[in-house]
């Protein structure tokens, strides 16, 4: 047990901080903030000078941030070892967790759990002990703890031991796998993961389905359910949103996304992380199947599609970036004309750029495989100028709230989602409208950091 408390009433543990740091040419390091629910959950529940949030360095400038001493209040960065955190992340935490909660393994290839992977194993629970120990130095008596996602699933059992007087919470920002498809992981490895997270006292996820998925997880490889309970569902920042997309880098980007558009086509958006959940690869083909089967949209509708880097050190990602790049160029060799590209890619990351896009979209388009949440789902509707349909899949975490006013599909089934496309761009103006108020209104329904508000005060409850 540590000897002598921390400091810090409210703790926040998570891979991926709210800061990042970049060497300058002049060897300054310049602090780049991120946004998202959490910073502003973290802000919305009072005196920062209690709260720490505690994350890996992951960039040299990170690393050389931590070195320097060189750091934001209410953040401390763990300078984990570069090979143990590659491990940790991409090893263990991208491959192996990822594709087990979003189902993504194909046989005959994958999973293999050879020595490789005991390795990386054994770098994933050195990595969580780096954050249990952390913050059981950093936490002052009966100081809630709030531990985030699939990198960090042993934490909660580990701080449990180091420290039995805190309050611990896990929240999973992903899907869980049902049982049959998660006893594929080595037994040992399995009820290392459910006794981790059983060590909170509470756990949260996105949807009532997955936390149901952990309890029968739970129940039958590790004896206990917990208290496996659907956090507040993770909203949409409206008021953030409507002000940054009407901001002139966007009203730019807005002016050449229409020049590439050309007069008067309709147009089908997706923005993602490049990234095999997602299915990008079938959202394509679906839009190839709509171009064959309705020759009245060629010429008339363009997709746009923002297909953003992510993970790149791993192979398997990015094969799925080329494959969705390789795709497209067939698509438009296969029907663009002199004056139309069918379909409009763009690898590289632009925020301005894509909330470009959502307020040019007459259809959004989001059938990934399967899904925590999906903000994408939730962020098109409030920020589209006309109005916009939602074709979404049934495996998104969102479905469960925006199912109803969207066109939704089975995200496997290539023939349906061109139907549901089709079905989309045919959507009179007016139903359009006001089926995208109520999608707009269902996405912000709740304070995006409602669900860290929530966590927190059930946890001190
Ligand atoms: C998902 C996870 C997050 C993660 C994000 C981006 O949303 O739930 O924990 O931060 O993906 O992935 P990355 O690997 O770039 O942090």
């Amino acid at each position: 047990m540590a000897s002598t408390y921390g400091a810090a009433q409210v703790l926040v543990a998570s891979n991926r901080g709210p800061v990042s740091y970049a060497v300058g040419e002049d060897g300054s390091l310049n602090a780049k903030r991120g946004g998202g629910g959490l910073v502003s959950g973290l802000s919305a529940i009072g005196s920062d000078a209690d709260a720490l949030w505690v994350c890996s360095a992951l960039s040299d400038g990170d690393r050389e941030a931590v070195r320097r001493g060189v750091g934001e209040d209410g953040v401390r960065m763990l300078d984990i070892p570069a090979d143990v955190h590659a491990d940790a992340y991409n090893g263990i935490a991208n491959s192996v967790l990822w594709f087990v909660h979003h189902m993504l393994y194909q046989t005959p290839l994958e999973p293999v759990f050879d020595a490789e992977f005991r390795r990386q194993w054994a770098s994933y629970e050195t990595y969580n002990r780096a954050f249990a120990e952390a913050l059981a130095e950093e936490a002052a008596q009966g100081a809630a703890v709030v531990v985030q996602d699939y990198h960090l699933t042993l934490v909660p059992g580990m701080l449990r031991e180091l420290r039995p007087d805190l309050r611990i919470g896990h929240f999973s920002h992903t899907p869980w796998a049902p049982p049959e498809y998660f006893r594929m992981l080595p037994d040992d490895v399995a009820g290392q993961v459910l006794r981790g997270m059983l060590g909170a006292d509470r756990l949260g996820f996105l949807t009532q389905r997955w936390a149901d998925a952990f309890a029968a997880c739970a129940e039958r490889f590790a004896g206990g359910s917990g208290h496996a309970g659907r956090g507040a569902r993770a909203g949409a920042d409206a008021d953030f949103l409507r002000k940054r997309s009407h901001e002139p880098d966007v009203e730019e980007r807005m002016a050449a996304l229409r020049e590439e558009i050309g007069e008067g086509r309709r147009t089908i958006v997706r923005v993602d992380r490049t990234e095999l959940s997602k299915n990008i690869v079938r959202g394509l083909l679906a839009y190839r199947r709509l171009l064959e089967t309705h020759a009245e949209w060629r010429e008339r509708v363009v997709h746009v599609a923002f297909a953003y880097p992510s993970r790149q050190d791993l192979a398997v990602y990015r094969d799925y970036m080329a494959e969705v790049e390789r795709l497209a160029d067939e698509i438009n060799a296969e029907y663009g004309t002199p004056g139309w590209t069918p379909v409009l890619l763009h690898l590289k990351d632009d925020f301005a750029r894509s909330l470009a896009a959502y307020r040019l979209a007459d259809v959004a388009l989001v059938n990934p495989i399967r899904d925590g949440m999906n903000l994408v789902a939730k962020e098109v509707p409030v920020v589209s100028d006309a109005g916009c349909a939602l074709v979404l899949s049934r495996e998104a975490g969102a479905y469960e709230e925006l199912g109803e006013d969207a066109i939704t599909v089975n995200p496997y089934d290539v023939t349906a989602t061109a139907v549901a496309l089709h079905e989309a761009l045919s959507m009179r103006p007016e139903e359009r409208a006001e089926r995208s108020k109520r999608l707009a209104a269902a996405a912000t329904a709740l304070p995006p950091a409602q669900w860290f508000v929530d966590q927190l005060e059930a946890l001190r409850g």
